[in-house]
């Protein structure tokens, strides 16, 4: 097959630098969304008096069979042609003759590769958007089927002060309402349309940019040429988002790691969602949890590869460009498995309130209402502090718990305490005193649920 850009050349291209070149056999799915926008643009040149309203007629009854054709699988696709653009014009010539060969009128594949990856960006922005709410669907569907279960709630990793697991399921409920937040905004701005800014300078044929805007539905035309064909801030944020996401995955990845230990017990994810070993028959991995927390690594990665690509870049359009394509499809495809695989994965998980009440007991968690409950009764609270850490210390040397002392005990430490000591030595008793808004306070967080559940509507 020639070359498209065969004319001034004598010589031909050494094999390995087409090894080099080529991207089809990454960017050959960018198909759908390349036709779709050469549709939009022969449309717009028949419209403008650019091309005969007969040819146009043509190249969209054949992209339109190319399009079927790639759907079926039955579209060969040739690496000597290099990308998915020239694959698929060749293809238009071959059915349509001369026609197909006026389509790239006015056109580069410089402004037609940032109008397909947009295109194809906007479609991957909505799937993560829905990907989210049903994640954070999923999450409040568990924090409402265990709204009374409490368990420790950590700082350093050690026992600090109990927390309902609602309330604790709903900081991730945060953490993806602002991944969404995030992504929404980032389709403001991938819905730009580049196309019209041809090479790199625009073109002279007298085309309708916001006709092709309006007919690919983005919100508006690129305002600079030479920006629009080399910008790629937007596969940057794209792939820091799916960082963000990943993060967040990676973070609630190792809870469940460390909950689903015999160390913890707090949880036991699904069978579907965990795999044995092929010599210890007791095991039951949380694989799924740690290929996530993994994953999060190459996405990371991703985002690094982006940044460098770009960071020495002249203007305009260089070459090396083409190098963004597998970092944003690969971080793209593996956030969209990891949200989905998770999605599926939280229903499987059954909560072991036993072991969370029985590690609510331990660690003292019951020592800063102890303090404040001497502050309530005039101890100053850096003296309350001292008397409870006293108290504590009374309690290790002994193999006492908190609730265990009798009042008699508590006043060796200090006269203030009186039997109304034991209403605040509960789990249930804590959690519900911290009524404000944000706390854990039983009323608190149902009312929180409500406001996430209409949020993810
Ligand atoms: N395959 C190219 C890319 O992905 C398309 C644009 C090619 N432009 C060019 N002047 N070689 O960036």
């Amino acid at each position: 097959m020639s070359k498209l850009w065969g004319g001034r050349f004598e010589g031909k291209t050494d094999n390995l630098v087409e090894v080099l070149g080529e991207s089809v056999s990454y960017d050959a799915r960018l198909a759908p969304w390349d036709i779709l926008g050469s549709i939009a643009h022969a449309t717009m040149l028949g419209d403008c008096g650019i091309i005969a309203k007969g040819d146009v007629k043509k190249i969209i009854q054949g992209l339109r069979a190319i399009n079927k054709a790639v759907a079926a699988g039955e579209m060969t696709w040739d690496t000597a042609l290099e990308d998915v653009h020239t694959n698929i014009e060749v293809a238009l010539v071959d059915r349509i003759g001369d026609a197909g060969k006026r389509l790239h009128t006015g056109r580069s594949r410089n402004d037609q590769i940032a109008t397909d990856m947009r295109l194809w960006m906007r479609d991957q922005i909505d799937v993560i958007v829905l990907s989210l709410k049903e994640l954070q669907n999923a999450l409040l569907d568990l924090a409402e089927a265990h709204i009374d279960v409490i368990l420790p709630g950590f700082t350093h990793l050690q026992n600090a002060q109990p927390v309902l697991l609602a309330h604790h399921l709903l900081a991730y409920v945060e953490m993806l309402a602002r991944d969404e937040e995030r992504f929404i905004q980032l389709r403001q701005r991938v819905n730009v349309l580049p196309l019209g800014s041809a090479a790199m300078a625009g073109t002279p044929y007298p085309i309708d940019r916001k006709q092709v805007a309006t007919l690919l539905g983005f919100d508006s035309i690129s305002r600079n040429s030479m920006d629009a064909v080399s910008d790629r801030d937007h596969m940057i944020e794209f792939c820091s988002g799916a960082s963000l996401i990943m993060m967040h995955l990676s973070r609630f990845s190792e809870e469940l790691i460390l909950w689903s230990s015999s160390a913890f017990g707090f949880v036991e994810i699904g069978d579907a969602f965990t795999t044995g070993s092929s010599i210890m028959p007791q095991k039951k991995n949380p694989d799924v949890a740690e290929l996530v927390r993994g994953k999060t690594g190459r996405v990371y990665g991703d985002l690094t590869a982006l940044l460098t690509l770009m960071k020495g870049l002249p203007m305009t359009y260089n070459r090396d460009l083409q190098e963004d394509k597998e970092a944003l499809f690969d971080a793209s495809d593996t956030v969209q498995l990891c949200l989905a695989v998770f999605t599926r994965m939280i229903p499987s998980i059954a909560i072991q309130r036993e072991a969370m009440a029985h590690a609510t007991a331990e660690g003292f968690m019951e020592a800063t209402d102890l303090a404040d409950y001497l502050v309530v009764k005039g101890v100053p609270f850096r003296e309350a502090h001292g008397i409870i850490g006293r108290i504590v210390l009374f309690c290790t040397q002994n193999s006492r718990r908190l609730p265990d002392l009798t009042l008699e005990e508590y006043q060796r430490f200090s006269p203030s305490f009186d039997k109304a000591v034991f209403n605040v030595l509960t789990p249930g008793a804590i959690v519900k005193r911290r009524d404000n808004p944000g706390g854990t306070a039983p009323r608190r967080v149902r009312a929180a649920l409500k406001q996430a559940r209409r949020r993810c509507r």
